[in-house]
């Protein structure tokens, strides 16, 4: 874990953005690794967080970052797939990052799964830069590995120059289509008020340096209070992921954004069918700059603080939900962190009605996101559930008092074949996709061709 010798917590940021657009390949640069190189297709199947200590920032900044300058310990990044909800990043009020990167492929523009992070910026009040990726693309680019930008733009053609400016204009004019006012970060006073764009390659790593001084500076600047949090108390966190792990069982990825968790606590998670009590067996901890989801030899550790990302071992994690919430028991009585525990899955359970369609999704928080957008749309929902599309599911939706209630929206996970098979017989639809707003315009369209 970083270290916490300032007694500041470190701060969380979330790297978002369309996918292909150089999420992972840019933390990967941070920390000079090669996740990216060994993921199956390039796509990054889960989320990872990877703690980075103020020295690692220090260097890779050069003389943009003096550490001397900051007494934050370091940053967390958390790492989301392109085609992930960043609402499963959420912590009860809010957002559990601290502060984001949106990552935007220069040449691409803003695409769908942009979009809906943007949403969720804005929903959150996340304070976020946008970092223009691949720069290096830019025809006629000459590559100056990890310099700074301005640096960099020393050693381009003016053509080159011209083409990257027009492309940053493009992106500074899609944001502002958005709602946000943004510029070149290098012209920006007030961070808060107006978006930083960092022109950036997480190939060559040139503007590296400056997204980790303007990420700094903003964790510095706007977050400090924040972070001066007493991180001895017992643990909060959320679920990011419930895995299998070979020799441990079914385990739970979480991040830790307050507290400590040790091997002999008793936590409290959130789970299918309410709260779930159980004893850590082991705290499965990725080495810093490591990346958790793809570091195969855990080590154990005794205890961890916030904020990091932790791999917990336990009995009874098979209905543990990604989104849901984690305690400590520690010295507290169990019955008060279960109602704790209850009070913040009933604030993220959604409401269901008499009538109307199945939603499935991955995770907590992008079932809340689904059901948010679906209640602007004035869309009914009978039954709302984390979770692959089971049988039972089908059986819901066959009952439906309409045609356009014989529906399952499926949100980025599976429909089990027998579910499969069971809707084909019984006439129930299933939509499928990993956009959310695309999900429902399909349902939308569905209604019409009812409709008409
Ligand atoms: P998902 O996790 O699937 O959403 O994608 P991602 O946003 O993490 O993108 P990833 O880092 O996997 O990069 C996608 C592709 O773009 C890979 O082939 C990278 O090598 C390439 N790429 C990323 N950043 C750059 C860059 O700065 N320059 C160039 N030329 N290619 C890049
Ligand atoms: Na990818
Ligand atoms: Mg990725």
């Amino acid at each position: 874990t970083v270290a916490n010798a300032t007694g500041l917590r470190t701060p969380i940021v979330a790297v978002l953005g369309h996918v292909d657009h150089g999420k992972t390949t840019l933390l990967d640069k941070v920390r000079g690794s090669a996740v990216q190189e060994g993921e199956a297709g390039a796509i990054t199947q889960h989320i990872g967080a990877t703690a980075v200590p103020l020295d690692t920032i220090g260097e890779m900044a050069g003389e943009l970052v003096d550490p001397d300058d900051f007494d934050l310990p370091g940053l967390l990044f958390i790492d989301t797939p392109g085609h992930h909800s960043f609402s499963t990043l959420r912590s009860r009020g809010g957002a559990l990052a601290d502060i984001a990167i949106l990552v935007v492929d220069v040449n691409d523009g803003f695409q769908p799964q942009t979009l809906e992070a943007l949403d969720i910026l804005k929903r959150t009040q996340t304070p976020f830069v946008v970092a223009a990726n691949k720069v290096d693309t830019i025809p006629g680019w000459k590559p100056q590995e990890g310099l700074p930008i301005q640096q960099s733009l020393d050693h381009q053609s003016d053509r080159a120059e011209d083409r990257l400016n027009e492309k940053l204009y493009e992106v500074i004019g899609q944001m502002s289509d958005n709602g946000f006012s943004a510029d070149m970060y290098w012209r920006v006073q007030d961070f808060r008020s107006n978006i930083g764009v960092v022109p950036l390659s997480a190939m060559t790593g040139e503007g590296i340096p400056d997204l980790l001084t303007v990420m700094m500076g903003l964790s510095q600047r706007y977050l400090k209070e924040d972070m001066s949090i007493d991180v001895t108390g017992p643990g909060a966190g959320t679920v990011l992921e419930v895995k299998d792990e070979q020799g441990f069982g079914t385990t739970i990825d979480i991040v830790l954004y307050d507290g400590t968790v040790t091997g002999e606590d008793t936590i409290v998670v959130g789970g299918k069918n309410g709260p779930i009590v159980t004893d850590v067996r082991a705290l499965l901890h990725p080495r810093p700059l490591a990346e958790i989801r793809t570091e195969k030899h855990f080590e154990k550790v005794d205890s961890v603080s916030a904020a990091t990302g932790i791999k917990i071992a336990a009995p009874d994690l098979d209905d543990a939900m990604a989104g849901a919430p984690v305690r400590v028991v520690r010295d507290r009585d169990v019955d008060d962190v279960i109602a704790e525990v209850e009070a913040e899955l009933s604030d993220l359970s959604v409401e269901t009605e008499e009538n109307g369609i199945v939603v499935k999704a991955d995770t907590l928080g992008s079932l809340e996101a689904i059901a948010n957008t679906l209640a602007e749309e004035e869309i009914p929902i009978v039954r709302a559930e984390v979770g692959d599309v089971a049988p039972r599911d089908v059986a819901v939706a066959s009952t439906a008092d309409e045609e356009t209630n014989e529906v399952i929206l499926a949100f980025n996970l599976d429909v089990l074949p027998d579910a499969e098979a069971q809707a084909t017989q019984d006439g129930v639809r299933i939509f499928e996709d990993d956009v959310i707003y695309q999900l429902i315009e399909e349902y939308e369209a569905f209604v019409t061709d009812i409709e008409e």
